[in-house]
């Protein structure tokens, strides 16, 4: 079979506002295809990448109209698939609601490439979905990416590790089994009676792959198998919340009557906590979410040098709030766009007109520095190891049968 050189190429699916595009550019990945069904997400995107031809406004189940056009064999595709019934915002429905289960539309498409589907696939999703239906969803997810070819590797990268945002994400990384790299550890491939590679590979990795992850993959049998390229957990990145945050007058406090209103939805330990930081002076910088705990809308306040998770604002309490507390003055306000931008790793990211638009986008986007360095570790490796031996076009004829 000819042996050629690939093109360092993408399929963004589920592309959003396009922060996977935005990681992955830095290495020289370039997008051929993009999709998404939301025309304020598209207009997002846009708004970064400029006119971008290559995306479609186009509901993933559309086939036919998705495989017309992509052209070439682009090496990548990613697919961040709604996580909305991976949790309980949509009522833990997994795979049978409607939104999730639009990972299905991505399998479809990839089916329907053929000898040109992509060498690497990366998927993103909640946590959520390592749990859903008891891990269940998990496992038919994998197995039906397995059967198209891809051995499979899966982490959970927290965001905390870059950013001070906490956000743990899955990751299912698929490296084709045409792909024929010395650098993939899979599952089995030691000397009988020895340890297994892939098995010390995966403790190597630690924090990477929580017990919950181990659990399933172990108990997971996939047509092609488990592998890796055996990296190791992040190093924490030294940062401060207060470098995120703007703590100058020009931001818009709320008044007198919104402050106290929500000093007084803070419970006894957190306004204890609030005090004494009043009373050491200085300059303090938190983040606050609302919560309905027993019917009562209560305020949380951390300082933890982290913000929680950012999320789309459906329904007011999922807005995050500042609350910041210089030489004894305690101020509250909504959480900017810009400082959204900047807690998902994009702080140059062009902002929709629209507040709420900049919100949803960036609260179901993806941490771009997440993104850069699963490409540094795992995905520019792979690519770069197929151009230097030419070797996508081999077949390593890997994959086992399992039994029904
Ligand atoms: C988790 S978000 C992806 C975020 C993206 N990775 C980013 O960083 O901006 C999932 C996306 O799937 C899109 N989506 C939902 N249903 C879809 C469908 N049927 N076809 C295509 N896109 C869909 C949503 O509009 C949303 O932008």
């Amino acid at each position: 079979m000819a042996q050629h050189s690939p093109a360092k190429c993408f399929l963004e699916f589920f592309a959003g506002i396009g922060l996977v595009h935005e990681a992955l550019k830095s290495s020289g990945w370039e997008c051929v295809y993009a999709n998404d069904i939301d025309p304020k997400k598209e207009a997002m995107y846009k708004g970064q990448f400029g006119e971008s031809p290559y995306f479609h406004l186009e509901d993933v189940w559309q086939t036919d109209r998705i495989i017309s056009e992509i052209s070439g064999e682009p090496f990548l595709a990613t697919a961040s698939f709604p996580c909305t019934d991976l949790s309980l915002a949509g009522h833990w429905q997994g795979f049978e609601g409607s939104q999730s289960s639009t990972y299905f539309g991505f399998i479809k498409a990839l089916q329907a490439l053929g000898r040109r589907r992509p060498k690497l696939v990366m998927l993103e999703n909640v946590p959520g979905f390592l749990t859903s239906k008891g891990g269940a969803d998990f496992a038919a997810a994998v197995t039906t990416l397995a059967a198209e070819g891809y051995w499979l590797d899966c982490v959970v990268v927290d965001a905390k590790w870059f950013v001070p945002q906490s956000r743990p994400r899955v990751f299912v990384i698929g490296v084709h089994e045409t792909v024929d790299s010395g650098r993939v550890i899979r599952q089995g491939s030691g000397v009988r009676g020895l340890d297994d590679p892939w098995r010390a590979a995966i403790e190597v990795g630690g924090a990477l792959r929580p017990p919950v992850l181990r659990r399933l993959m172990e108990r997971t049998e996939l047509a092609t198998g488990w592998a890796t390229l055996g990296p190791r957990a992040p190093k924490q990145a030294k940062y401060s919340l207060s470098a995120v945050i703007d703590t100058d007058s020009d931001q818009e406090w709320w008044d007198e009557t919104a402050t106290a209103k929500h000093y007084g939805m803070l419970s006894d330990l957190h306004r204890r906590e609030v005090e004494h930081r009043r009373t050491a002076g200085g300059l303090h910088v938190g983040t606050v979410y609302r919560r309905c705990r027993n019917d009562v809308m209560r305020a949380e306040v951390r300082f933890d040098n982290l913000a929680g998770c950012l999320r789309t604002p459906r329904g007011g309490s999922a807005r995050q709030i500042v609350m910041v507390i210089h030489e004894g003055e305690v101020r509250f306000r909504w959480m900017s766009p810009r400082e959204y931008a900047r807690l998902q790793g994009a702080p140059r990211f062009k902002l929709a007109p629209n507040t709420v638009q900049s919100l949803f986008g960036f609260g179901d986007g993806v941490c771009v520095p997440v993104i850069r360095w699963l490409d540094q570790n795992i995905l520019t490796p792979v690519f770069d190891e197929c151009v230097r031996s030419g070797s996508t076009a081999r077949s390593t004829g890997r994959t086992k049968k399992i039994s029904a």
